[in-house]
């Protein structure tokens, strides 16, 4: 496994595998890996003849008062899990090399980022959106893989790959969750015992609100209602910035189940972290 720190050496390297007739595969991470990058590593390797992985806690995605600093940093043990699973290049690039002195290019994707996440994290989906566009363009990946944890996120992606005409296809994998069905995600770290067990709730809430959708009977208002209430009854959920149904196309909250698919997304606090989950229901 090459690691590679220079991004001008990542374009390099990449062209070569290209030129051989290679396909690639690209995992793109912020570090502290767990079982959820894992799996998307392990599906590149299944689809591909190259894996790239990156670590890079990219600043520009984080606000003022956000947890850029305190963001779990682990590229040891990281570097150690990408080995085991016979990766090709890990690619950690240096701040200072993706964004040097008199860097300023934003990429901004519309009304989709100014949703959900978007209206509590101001500036966040221009800053993935940058950063991926750049890592884009240094791996030129055959495919990229992401989360459906992070399900905004795949949405404003999979829309500036379409909308810029980006030579890549994104390949959306399924959320990994631990046996009591919280979503892994790095920033669990964060939470102590007590706000560990309170944090279950969010996929029981989930879980709840999609049997009711199925019944057939319940009404979109009725089911934002059993959400935020039944999100309300832990008590270390110290605010809700967003609890409801919306449509998985466009992010607009669902006044109405008239769709096929319904997606049921939550961004919580819980002490001083903050969670977020999703369940795509489909109603056909
Ligand atoms: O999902 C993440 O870890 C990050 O948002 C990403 C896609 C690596 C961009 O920094």
């Amino acid at each position: 496994m090459e690691i590679i720190r220079i991004p001008r050496i990542m374009q390099n390297t990449s062209r070569k595998y290209l030129q051989k007739g290679q396909s690639i595969g690209f995992v793109p991470t912020m570090g502290a890996l767990h079982e959820g990058h894992l799996s998307l590593i392990r599906r590149a390797r299944a689809e591909n003849d190259i894996v790239v992985v990156s670590i890079f806690v990219n600043p520009k995605q984080f606000g003022p008062a956000e947890d850029f600093t305190a963001y779990p940093r682990d590229t040891d043990n990281d570097i150690a899990k990408v080995r085991e699973l016979g990766i090709d290049t890990l690619f950690i690039p240096e701040a200072s090399l993706m964004y040097p002195e008199g860097f300023a290019t934003g990429i901004s994707v519309g009304m989709l980022s100014g949703r959900l996440c978007g209206l509590f994290r101001a500036g966040h989906f221009m800053g993935v959106a940058t950063v991926v566009t750049k890592l884009l363009n240094l791996v030129s990946p055959t495919r990229s893989y992401f989360g459906q944890k992070d399900f905004q996120q795949t949405v404003v992606i999979s829309r500036m790959v379409k909308d810029l005409n980006m030579n890549v296809e994104i390949v959306v994998c399924p959320t990994v969750r631990e046996i009591d069905g919280l979503a892994m995600s790095s920033r669990n770290r964060y939470l102590t015992l007590e706000e560990r067990t309170g944090a279950t709730v969010l996929y029981r809430t989930m879980t709840l609100v999609s049997a009711a959708l199925h019944t057939g009977t319940a009404v979109a208002a009725g089911l934002k209602e059993m959400l935020q209430s039944e999100l309300k009854r832990e008590p270390l959920i110290t605010a809700i910035d967003y609890a409801s149904l919306y449509s998985p196309e466009t992010l607009e909250e669902l006044q109405e189940l008239d769709g096929k698919e319904v997606l049921i997304a939550i961004a919580v606090r819980l002490g001083r972290t903050r969670l977020i989950d999703n369940l795509l229901v489909n109603l056909s």
